[in-house]
């Protein structure tokens, strides 16, 4: 495996105090269909350099609560402190705290399939209006650390295997250096050893670089690297 790559100074959460706090988050959807509680009063805390898994069946509101934490979905009730810092806040700039601090891994990858590795890589940075020298250095360098070597990386995603595009989308998630990555079925697409592989690479993410990694997942046998584990059902967490 690559080295880990070098620390870029960014401030990698609160002293003392949790990295995240979630507490007491609800979000129903409403439609002609009814009511769906996606979420029902959620609290938990994680700390830097911690593995987070939450294991639940197909609709008990993983994805939901995920895109809450994000910021892709707005809670009805409850706070989400991140250093302390309520994102939910009226004036709270919720852009570039998704450019910056979190960092999303999906089950289907999705990669701009026109743009090569080390594109896709860049983007997030372009949108950040990094330098174009310093993104494709960048790039580069995290794409090295998953292990997608250089001819990979100017390989158009597309082209690429299920394990390299999952590779190649966490160094994307990397790209702005966030505190927390939130990861929905990372392994969802994958046979179980590449499965295997991307699931050592998240922890790493949490044990070499202190960041808090959060994963959603159907898959039990996830809870193993968990330092915190919870069960979700019908939209409640409990401790597992
Ligand atoms: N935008 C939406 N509008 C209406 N209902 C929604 C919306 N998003 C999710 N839901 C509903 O909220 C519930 C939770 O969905 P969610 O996608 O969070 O579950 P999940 O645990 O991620 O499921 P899966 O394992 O299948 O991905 C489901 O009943 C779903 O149909
Ligand atoms: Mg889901």
């Amino acid at each position: 495996m690559p080295e880990p790559m070098e620390d870029y100074g960014n401030n990698l959460g609160g002293v003392g105090g949790a990295l995240l706090e979630v507490a007491d988050v609800s979000k129903t959807f409403r439609s002609k269909a009814g009511e769906v509680r996606a979420v029902d009063g959620v609290s938990f805390t994680a700390q830097q350099g911690e593995v987070v898994v939450i294991v639940g069946p197909s609709g008990s509101g993983k994805t939901t609560l995920l895109y809450i934490l994000g910021s892709l979905e707005k809670p009805d009730q409850g706070k989400i402190l991140v250093s302390g810092e309520d994102i939910c806040a009226p004036g709270v700039d919720l852009i570039a705290y998704r450019r910056r601090r979190v960092g999303f891994i999906f089950q289907f990858f999705n990669l701009v399939t026109a743009l090569t590795a080390l594109e896709n890589v860049a983007l997030p940075m372009d949108l950040s209006a990094v330098p174009s020298a310093e993104q494709e250095r960048r790039a580069v360098e995290l794409l090295e650390r998953m292990g997608i070597d250089r001819r990979l990386q100017r390989t158009r995603a597309n082209r690429l295997s299920g394990g390299e595009k999952q590779r190649v989308a966490i160094a994307r998630a990397l790209a702005n250096d966030p505190q927390i990555i939130l990861a929905d079925e990372p392994t969802g697409n994958l046979d179980s050893a590449t499965g295997g592989t991307v699931v050592d690479i998240l922890v790493r993410l949490a044990r070499e670089d202190g960041r808090c990694v959060l994963i959603v997942t159907h898959d039990e046998s996830i809870l193993g690297v968990a330092d915190r584990a919870f069960h979700m059902a019908d939209g409640r967490l409990s401790p597992r």
